[in-house]
């Protein structure tokens, strides 16, 4: 029966090659993050896990691609907080989050840092501060686009106060810190995961985290709401998705795997020194992320909005 043969299908899954769709470009934080999770669970699963990079239009063209793509097993997506965002940014989406996806898990929770080329004028966070507010345009801030986490950082920067920057667009935040790195753009708010490594060697500027806490990786960095944006809080949830439709079989395999990937105490020591944590197997579940990416949807439309920010 055709039953019987999609039940042997899903028991037997996986048999080739499984692709994860990373909705930005290749050496960026959600690339690193994707890169680290897929080759653990490969080894769980007996397959490879491939990274598929499709950036642009801030994640919402892999998103997109993925909500579109076979139903099997074989084609998934790890998106962060744009997954979230995007409904308010964007008039029409060529995908809903809530239903053209099948939410496998929860991955990762990652903080944020204000940085900026090496030999940027502001020496601390409150010269930056000063410097935003008397030099707006022309400072050129690099993000992913519309919908990436990099831009929503700058849009609460902008809002809290009340000021535009000179906003640059890339493929993601890989791409822009290597021209930050080469100086070519003056500033950018990305994921830890992204700019960890060349803070502490002193190649870019920091200037503050995003979230509530300072982090254990970056002690000195005073956070955003220290430096008088008060109550600022930004840290970057990622899930892994299939296309809606998959066999829940098959979902359960894939939860599974992402559980033990998680668990792999090589998966977070990489994460630690990132300045983030695999979240617990509790959260890395369809319904965790269920639960958050429709809380968030619903935060973000309201934020979004009360920034006075409308979709386009
Ligand atoms: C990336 O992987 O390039 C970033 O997550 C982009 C972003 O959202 O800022």
């Amino acid at each position: 029966s055709a039953l019987g043969a999609a039940a042997a299908v899903a028991q037997d899954y996986p048999t080739q090659p499984v692709t994860i769709v990373v909705p930005f470009a290749a050496g960026g934080p959600t690339d690193t993050v994707t890169r680290l999770v897929a080759a653990a669970m490969s080894d769980e699963l007996g397959q490879q896990v491939v990274v598929q990079n499709v950036g642009g239009a801030g994640g919402t063209l892999g998103a997109g691609q993925v909500a579109a793509a076979n139903a099997d097993g074989y084609t998934l997506l790890l998106h962060h907080i744009g997954m979230s965002t995007a409904p308010a940014l964007y008039a029409s989406l060529p995908f809903d989050p809530m239903t053209d996806f099948a939410p496998i898990g929860l991955v990762t929770e990652v903080p944020m840092t204000v940085v900026a080329r090496k030999d940027f004028e502001p020496a601390t966070l409150e010269d930056l501060v000063a410097y935003i507010k008397e030099n707006g345009e022309n400072i050129t801030y690099a993000n992913a686009g519309i919908g990436a986490a990099s831009q929503l950082c700058g849009l609460l920067i902008m809002d809290a106060l009340d000021t535009k920057m000179t906003e640059v667009p890339y493929q993601g935040t890989g791409p822009a810190m290597t021209d930050l790195l080469g100086g070519q753009i003056d500033m950018m708010c990305d994921q830890t995961t992204n700019t960890t490594s060349q803070i502490q060697a002193g190649e870019i500027k920091a200037y503050a985290v995003t979230t509530p806490e300072r982090i254990a990786v970056l002690p000195d960095l005073p956070t955003l709401a220290e430096g008088g944006l008060d109550n600022f809080n930004l840290a970057i949830w990622h899930g892994l998705y299939a296309p809606a439709g998959t066999d829940p079989a098959i979902l359960e395999r894939l939860t599974g795997a992402l559980q033990v990937a998680l668990a792999n105490e090589s998966v977070g020591n990489s994460f630690a020194e990132l300045g983030t944590y695999p979240v617990p197997a509790d959260q890395a579940t369809p319904e965790a992320l269920a639960q958050t990416l429709e809380g968030q949807i619903a935060l973000w439309k309201e934020l979004i909005a009360a920034a006075g920010v409308s979709a386009q």
